[in-house]
């Protein structure tokens, strides 16, 4: 249905047949000529469906699949079309169709009136115009590509980079119905757009860029290992949005949702002095981290996050639970509420900002070590970290760690947000976009147990007259389960060996065993073991046993899910031995 009637609403501007031309004239890759083909090739290649059967179960298809083409949300990018999002990428998109003077051309003003689905929705990109009104009922963000209703794309573009890519272009293309007016295009491209995102703070070059606007990197992995708390520059980045400048001075936290009058609403200063200063080390692991051995398996949409969308760092701030009890929570508030959700001063267009929850009970608890942080190893948190103030939330998955953090809310409910609801939540390897159901799925909490092999890196040359290899990496298992074993496999599994753990820097007294059901901080481990001596090839595998014994499925297929989220199976990375020259020409 609805694939029909995006492409009545191409015929009824009788564009279709001209633009199919120049897409195949080559002014476009002819990809997609149709959105609705774009979708049905997505569906069969992605979700591995016909497009038959997709044409019959298309709504939730289509929905997912132009999640936020044109204007977009934080839903958009979390989705992510996979692809690259690099300034690269960027700078190498292709131009929309040329100017055909075929095409009526229209003025600023009259481009104005149509704002509104019953006048139409147009909307201008680099001077042409585009009625888009038939993709509006295919937008899940549905009303906010409502935002840019009668105006320009590039504003909205410059908040989701997502967009600037081939096949976006494409797609835009198909609802080109004419020019804009060359004075109109001159005053626009007068009009300096600005982007939202040239506040961000510099970042350390070091590290592996998976999307430039917003900020997504993670460190090289053979540099994460090298230090048991991670230098914040290296730290990895997630962020949905444009970092938000916070005022120190101004800055107020509200709490909200306890019985007894007004929020809670305290000042930075209030935070440090009123209560008493907590560090914890943590470990913070993204729930995409390891997405790319997922792909390997079948594409799935999100940022192509390595082995190293994780790091470890010591917090200091106040404890949640003492907040909490500072506006007014009492035991009874358990029988009533279940939820604490956070909210982040980091917006998109319309004002939605990320958020995220918890369940209350760790929250409150003491054992939980739930921080208002406002240090991260030592300093100020940095900006891209949350400056001032985030939630850590030791244990929990990267997402419920909310930066920037500027209110909390005591509530029945979970958060509302994208974030908790539609996405970062585990499905079967047999759900695809038809039939993926958010509502099925609890959110992510706590993370499964988790080890990566840092060094040697895949595709690395040992050389035969070292005669051993050292393997090293990390392991980590969320809601406190401490790493109690790492496995190591030099032959793909058929025999393994002992890691010996680090839980502190090199060369420091070891820190003592943490409490049952504390342990937030990653173990480093190492391996040093002799080179089997007929082997050409190394495949080194890792594994790791937490204290409730839980260990790493040894494959991923089983475990692929269609947002490739808690990619958790055996590591295995493949190296050369490099035979001496002496021999290799005896
Ligand atoms: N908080 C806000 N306000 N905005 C965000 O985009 N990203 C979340 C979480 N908190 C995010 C946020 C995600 S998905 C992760 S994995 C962690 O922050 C990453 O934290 P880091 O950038 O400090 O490593």
């Amino acid at each position: 249905m609805l694939l029909l009637r995006h492409c009545r609403g191409l015929t009824r501007v009788g564009l279709l047949k001209t633009q199919r031309v120049q897409l195949l004239q080559g002014a476009v890759p002819p990809v997609a000529v149709c959105a609705g083909s774009l979708c049905a090739r997505w569906g069969s290649s992605h979700g591995g469906q016909e497009s038959g059967q997709y044409q019959r179960s298309h709504g939730p298809n289509w929905r997912h699949a132009l999640a936020g083409l044109l204007a977009g949300t934080g839903a958009v990018l979390a989705y992510g079309l996979h692809h690259s999002q690099t300034e690269q990428a960027a700078t190498t998109i292709v131009q929309p169709i040329a100017p055909a003077s075929s095409l009526p051309i229209y003025t600023q003003d009259e481009v104005t009136k149509h704002r509104s689905v019953e006048e139409g929705v147009w909307v201008t990109y680099k001077g042409s115009v585009y009625d888009i009104t038939e993709f509006v009922s295919m937008h899940p963000g549905g009303d906010k590509i409502l935002l840019a209703a009668g105006g320009a794309l590039e504003p909205f573009w410059a908040l989701y980079a997502v967009h600037r890519q081939d096949h976006v272009l494409e797609i835009l293309s198909e609802y080109k119905v004419g020019e804009l007016s060359a004075e109109d295009w001159r005053k626009q491209q007068s009009v300096k757009s600005t982007d939202p995102y040239s506040t961000d703070p510099e970042r350390h070059p070091a590290l592996r860029i998976n999307s430039l606007k917003p900020f997504n990197a993670e460190p090289p992995p053979e540099i994460l290992s090298d230090n048991y708390i991670t230098p914040s520059a290296i730290f990895f980045k997630r962020n949905h949005l444009p970092v938000p400048q916070v005022d120190p001075k101004s800055y107020r936290l509200q709490v909200e949702g306890l019985p007894g009058g007004a929020p809670l609403s305290l000042s930075l200063e209030e935070l440090k002095t009123r209560f008493p200063k907590h560090t914890v080390t943590a470990t913070l692991q993204c729930a995409g981290n390891r997405r790319s051995e997922m792909n390997k398996v079948k594409q799935v949409k999100g940022l192509n996050w390595g082995i190293a969308a994780i790091s470890n760092a010591t917090w200091s701030g106040a404890r949640l639970k003492d907040v909490l009890l500072a506006a007014g929570y009492r035991p009874e508030v358990a029988r009533q509420t279940c939820h604490v959700q956070f909210e982040g001063l980091d917006s998109d267009v319309t004002g939605t900002t990320y958020g995220a929850s918890i369940p209350l009970n760790k929250a409150v608890s003491e054992e939980g070590d739930v921080l208002l942080a406002y240090q991260m190893n030592g300093e100020d948190l940095p900006a891209d970290h949350g400056y001032p103030v985030r939630v850590v939330v030791p244990g929990t998955v990267g997402a419920r760690n909310v930066k920037w953090l500027g209110r909390i809310i005591v509530s029945e409910e979970e958060s509302s947000s994208h974030w908790q609801q539609n996405d970062y939540k585990g499905f079967s390897p047999a759900t695809d976009w038809d039939t993926v159901d958010f509502k099925s799925a609890p959110a992510i909490q706590e993370l499964p147990i988790q080890s990566a092999i840092t060094q040697p890196a895949e595709g690395a040359v040992v050389e035969r007259s070292a005669e051993e290899v050292t393997v090293k990496g990390y392991a980590w298992s969320g809601g406190g389960r401490e790493v109690v074993r790492v496995d190591v496999s030099l032959d793909g599994g058929r025999t393994w060996q002992v890691a010996q753990l680090q839980s502190s820097e090199k060369g420091q007294v070891p820190a003592p065993s943490p409490p049952p059901g504390r342990a937030w901080a990653w173990k480093l481990w190492e391996l040093t073991a002799p080179l089997p001596p007929a082997a050409q090839e190394l495949e080194i595998v890792c594994k790791a046993v937490d204290n409730s014994y839980n260990m790493q499925p040894d494959s991923v297929a089983p475990i692929w899910n269609l947002r490739g989220v808690l990619s958790n199976a055996w590591h295995r990375v493949k190296v050369t031995v490099k035979e001496d020259e002496e021999k290799e020409e005896e």
